[in-house]
């Protein structure tokens, strides 16, 4: 076997880009067994007794953050949370001491969210403990794309063949990346669709389709994955108004029964209700947004198991308290 398909995860996990569909496979079916831990009253089981993790975020989150924690927990690993404005970082102290002086104090893990693309990357080089990429920049958030992929399995039962076209602001979208990567690899066809301000200039280079209009692109697929706007990524001129966004790109139940297909709808969150998807689709019968959610905790459990040396084929016996 090619050695780097031999194991689904290395030392590290950066992004989905160059991962084969036997590695993504293997993650998503390490986290079919998780998911039940957390329907259990007592939702722990042993798997990461006596591993230190620190969740180092350096730009806001909630879903990621906290879902990274809970599957630290439920794993049984020590948790520390660190955020920028609580560190050494206001004063001026590098990423690259922070986490030396955490790794000082005996750590094994580091999750982080930062806002330079490639941040993940840097100090995955740069020290030995294993480094999981919460999003950096625009470039990856490698586990929001498992937990879609995994979502979308869960209800249309595959991922090849099937069109998915994400939706809005791909330019600054860490999301789009790793749902790119990731679905190509497993053989799904995939679209963009968004104004042109807010498409990267070599979309053509990702190997996907684009649409310029919302209607052609609901009519073509089976799944949309619909991206925040990130107003607070845009200095203006991207859009004329969000009003007018919503108009012209917004995901709208008009626009979804105008299509006659069972659509699949995903948002990564956080939502900009009525900009880039309405409420009634997003709290509708084609929404599986709140599953994508609850596929968080059980994914980040699967990649902090395979980053401890856990194999997948094991994963069904360590959730039962055996060994990973
Ligand atoms: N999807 C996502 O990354 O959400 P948070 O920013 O709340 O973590």
């Amino acid at each position: 076997m090619n050695p780097a398909t031999a194991a689904p995860l290395g030392k590290d996990l950066v992004g989905l880009e160059n991962m084969s569909a036997e590695q993504l496979t293997a993650i998503l079916d390490t986290a079919e067994p998780f998911k039940e831990i957390s329907e259990r009253r007592i939702k722990k089981v042993p798997v990461l007794r006596g591993k230190t993790i620190v969740n180092l975020f350096f730009e806001a989150s909630t879903r990621t953050r906290i879902s990274f924690e809970f599957a630290e927990k439920r794993l049984s690993a020590d948790t520390v949370n660190i955020s920028a404005s609580g560190s050494s970082v206001v004063k001026g102290e590098t990423l690259v001491d922070t986490a030396r002086n955490l790794e000082a104090m005996r750590i094994d893990m580091v999750v982080m969210r930062h806002g330079a693309s490639g941040a993940a990357q840097f100090l995955a080089d740069r020290i030995p403990s294993n480094v999981v990429n919460a999003g950096d920049g625009r470039h990856e958030h490698p586990t929001q794309g498992l937990l879609d992929l995994l979502t979308i399995r869960d209800h249309r039962g595959k991922i090849e063949g099937l069109k998915v076209c994400i939706v809005g602001d791909i330019l600054h979208s860490r999301v789009a990346r790793s749902n790119i990567y990731g679905l190509l690899a497993l053989g799904a066809e995939v679209a963009v669709c968004g104004p042109p301000t807010l498409l990267p200039v070599a979309t053509d280079e990702l190997g996907v389709q684009v649409f310029t209009h919302i209607d052609d692109a609901i009519r073509w697929a089976d799944v949309l994955n619909v991206l925040r706007l990130q107003l607070e990524r845009m200095e203006g001129g991207y859009v004329p108004s969000l009003r007018e966004y919503n108009r012209v790109w917004g995901v709208t139940n008009a626009r979804l029964e105008a299509a006659e297909r069972d659509l699949l709808v995903l948002h990564p969150g956080p939502m900009n209700r009525g900009v880039e998807i309405d409420s009634d689709v997003a709290d509708g019968p084609h929404s599986v947004i709140l599953n994508q959610v609850t596929n968080g905790v059980a994914v980040r459990m699967a990649v902090l198991y395979l980053l401890a040396g856990g194999q997948p084929e094991r994963a069904e016996a360590a959730k039962e308290g055996g060994e990973g």
